[in-house]
């Protein structure tokens, strides 16, 4: 075996040249790859090797370029001198692909003259969660295989498909069989060798679809999928390339791949998506909590309270395979939770999204109980009751005298002091915050909340916990709100200011949709309900335009009006907000004024920029890309803006600080973070290179 770089060897068995990329973890194709496969090929030639297989080590085929590259200066050799070595061979070249051949991986294989995959592996080009397009030749070759639709759905989805999904389509040649991927591939290899018709490539063939059918697909495409448009730029460049491809001039629609690659790479889309990208990936990753520290083994769960969140949250676990008893002394709460767990997991199977075993065996593993006694042998139990101290400290009394040591007891609660709960325990160590936002088994933010006491083991459970119930965890300290919560809270107070002042609800929501979000303040108040967040029914004053519209029964949608009127089809602010509006206006002495949406966009987004450098300043959060992660997922924050501190980044924090300090001139109620202060002065960015 001869080394022809640190990470490419090349092997020759009877004279068929092997080519092994060895880049962990994924074998992302980053220059040293790059600079292998062409050397590699080189010397396979030059050793007059009959045919070449290339494969990967490791636990994947190429899983695309390597992004942390990208935003740099490019290095060459770039992947299509790569693809130009592999095409212009004067023998057979096979990509073996295990595990996943993604982006630059797939489009690597596309260049080879055969591709031969076992039936595990999957295919795909997910560029377009990148905020990218496939840029080394996939937008043209895909649709010479697949044709223009099939290639455009790849694209714009982004989601792989499996390799007999691939071998249907023509993609893959040959499936190999599991763990003798090389063996097939070098019997592959020998049969296509010597062969006298000219090699294969895909390049050459031609696209079956004419250029009024790409338009066709691609209107049909747009109307059908608007929301995949909707503010993000690479579908829509995605369409472009994949047009350029039905003119089959190979060289030109190359370029046009080109032109619009560069056009996404140097978009703030991309830099967002592409930051979201390694935050995700980042968040998982607790400071001094190494790989050493195991998970605690879980599988019997115990849910208390059988509410809103319990039966969320029961159904995420029973999802995710776990089982569930389910906890509460009312036996009527009980009976109606099973029911909504047995409907919604029924709805599931009816929508196609579940087979009826699985759903069967969900459903099973429901245990409905009324006394905690029964939670005596569960590894987890996860609290869900109503939001009050007294009421919380009582359950954890009463589970840790029966749950056996070791296991984990953790309480949902959305700003209660977590080390106030777990004091009143013999096992502060096991207690743990596990805050779930509704409905708990569809978003995806799970708060993580570590007390002053919990054990290391019992934060690296949660977090496999987290992974397991397919929901991104973001380790947060104590305080109030989390961090989600708190930062929000900060923009509804930003936007009531600015309602008073004499922006109208509609206006504010109507600047935070356009921003991205699925909803502005006003129209989330009136779906989760007035009176439910931030309503303090026994010392209501009748002061804020909220206890007006509370205190005369204006709940939100339940009770058909609050912020809106929700009688007609669309929603329209209610003549009891504006009065209500007026009546505080009046009494505040506020003349109302025209405002801009500029002065929204950062009235409302300055401050959670200013919160989120307190929850750095704090220590609540390990980095500042906790927030935007958590806010991405939690809140619907529009991942191409990247989260509230990507977007104070780009926008400029000392903008930031100057506007901040202006209101505050004015009286309004905020304190400015002096870490955001200070890294204004200093020209720093929280989470941008
Ligand atoms: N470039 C650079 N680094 C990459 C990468 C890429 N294309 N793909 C994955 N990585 C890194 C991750 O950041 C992570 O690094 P870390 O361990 O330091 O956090 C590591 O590889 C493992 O990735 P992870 O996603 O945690 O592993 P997984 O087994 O869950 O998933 C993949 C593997 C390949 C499916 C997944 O990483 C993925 O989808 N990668 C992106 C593929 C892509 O978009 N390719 C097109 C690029 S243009």
């Amino acid at each position: 075996m001869k080394s022809i770089n640190s990470v490419v060897t090349l092997d020759r068995v009877d004279g068929i040249a092997i080519l092994r990329l060895d880049s962990p973890p994924v074998n992302a194709l980053g220059l040293a790859l790059r600079e292998g496969i062409l050397a590699g090929i080189a010397a396979a030639l030059d050793g007059g090797a009959r045919a070449i297989v290339l494969i990967c080590e490791g636990r994947t085929f190429c899983a695309g370029a390597d992004i942390a590259e990208f935003g740099k200066p490019l290095v060459a050799p770039l992947l299509p001198e790569d693809q130009a070595a592999i095409e212009a061979s004067p023998v057979p070249v096979i990509a073996a692909i295990h595990g996943t051949a993604l982006g630059g991986g797939l489009e690597l294989a596309l260049a080879c003259h055969y591709r031969l995959a076992v039936p595990s592996a999957s295919l795909g080009l997910p560029e377009v969660s990148l905020g990218l397009l496939p840029g080394a030749g996939g937008t043209q070759r895909l649709p010479r295989i697949v044709g223009v639709a099939r290639a455009l759905d790849m694209m714009t989805s982004g989601k792989p498909v499996s390799a007999t999904t691939a071998r249907e389509l023509g993609i893959v040649d040959a499936l190999a069989r599991e763990g003798h991927l090389l063996d097939d591939a070098i019997a592959f290899a020998r049969k296509v060798e010597g062969a006298s018709a000219p090699l294969p490539r895909v390049r050459d063939r031609k696209v079956a679809d004419t250029p009024e059918e790409a338009a066709a697909a691609i209107a049909r495409l747009r109307q059908q999928q608007p929301r995949l448009f909707q503010g993000f730029k690479a579908p829509g460049h995605i369409c472009e390339a994949v047009a350029a491809s039905t003119l089959n001039d190979f060289e030109a629609g190359i370029a046009e791949e080109l032109r619009l690659f560069q056009d996404l790479l140097a978009s703030d889309e991309s830099a967002a998506q592409i930051h979201a990208f390694f935050s995700e990936r980042a968040v998982s990753k607790v400071p001094g909590l190494g790989k050493e520290v195991a998970a605690r083994p879980v599988k019997a769960t115990g849910v208390i309270g059988a509410g809103t969140m319990g039966t969320g949250i029961t159904l995420a676990l029973l999802a995710a395979g776990f089982t569930v008893t389910l906890v509460d002394r009312d036996a009527e709460a009980l009976r109606r939770a099973a029911a909504r767990v047995e409907k919604t997991v029924l709805d599931q199977v009816a929508k196609g999204r579940l087979n009826e075993d699985a759903a069967k065996a969900q459903l099973a593993r429901l245990t409905l109980a009324e006394s905690v006694e029964s939670l005596a042998d569960a590894d987890l139990v996860i609290e869900a009751v109503f939001e009050r101290m007294a009421l919380k400290q009582q359950v954890f009394r009463e589970l840790d005298a029966v749950v056996r040591p070791g296991a984990i007891l953790a309480t949902n609660t959305s700003f209660l002091d977590v080390d106030a709960i777990a004091a009143v325990t013999s096992r502060p160590g096991d207690v743990i915050g596990l805050h779930f936002f509704a409905p708990a088994n569809i978003m995806r933010l799970l708060e993580i909340v570590r007390g002053k006491a919990v054990h290391g083991d019992v934060l690296a459970t949660a977090i496999w916990l987290a992974r397991k119930l397919g929901k991104l965890g973001v380790v947060s300290g104590v305080c109030d709100g989390f961090i989600a919560n708190r930062l929000m809270a900060r923009r509804g107070e930003a936007a009531d200011a600015l309602m008073l002042a004499g922006a109208s609800p509609d206006q504010i929501d109507r600047v935070m949709t356009d921003h991205g979000f699925p909803m502005g303040p006003y129209r989330m108040m009136d779906l989760v309900g007035l009176d439910v967040v931030g309503w303090d029914r026994e010392n209501s004053a009748g002061r804020t335009v909220q206890e007006i519209l509370c205190e005369a029964g204006h709940w939100g949608q339940k009770t058909g009006s609050g912020y809106y009127e929700h009688a007609s089809g669309t929603p329209v602010v209610s003549s009891a907000t504006l009065a209500a509006i007026d009546t505080v206006r009046a009494r505040e002495g506020i003349s109302p004024r025209p405002i801009g949406d500029d002065e929204i966009l950062s009235g409302l987004l300055d401050v959670i920029v200013n919160e989120g450098a307190k929850l750095v300043e704090e220590g609540i959060v390990y980095r500042a890309a906790d927030i935007d992660m958590a806010l991405i997922a939690g809140y619907g924050w529009p991942v191409y803006r990247g989260g509230p501190m990507f977007w104070g980044d780009a926008v400029g924090l000392s903008g930031i600080v100057e506007r901040l300090k202006a209101r505050i001139a004015q009286g309004q109620p905020i304190t400015l973070s002096p870490l955001l202060e200070r890294m204004a002065a200093k020209g720093q960015r929280f989470v941008r290179a």
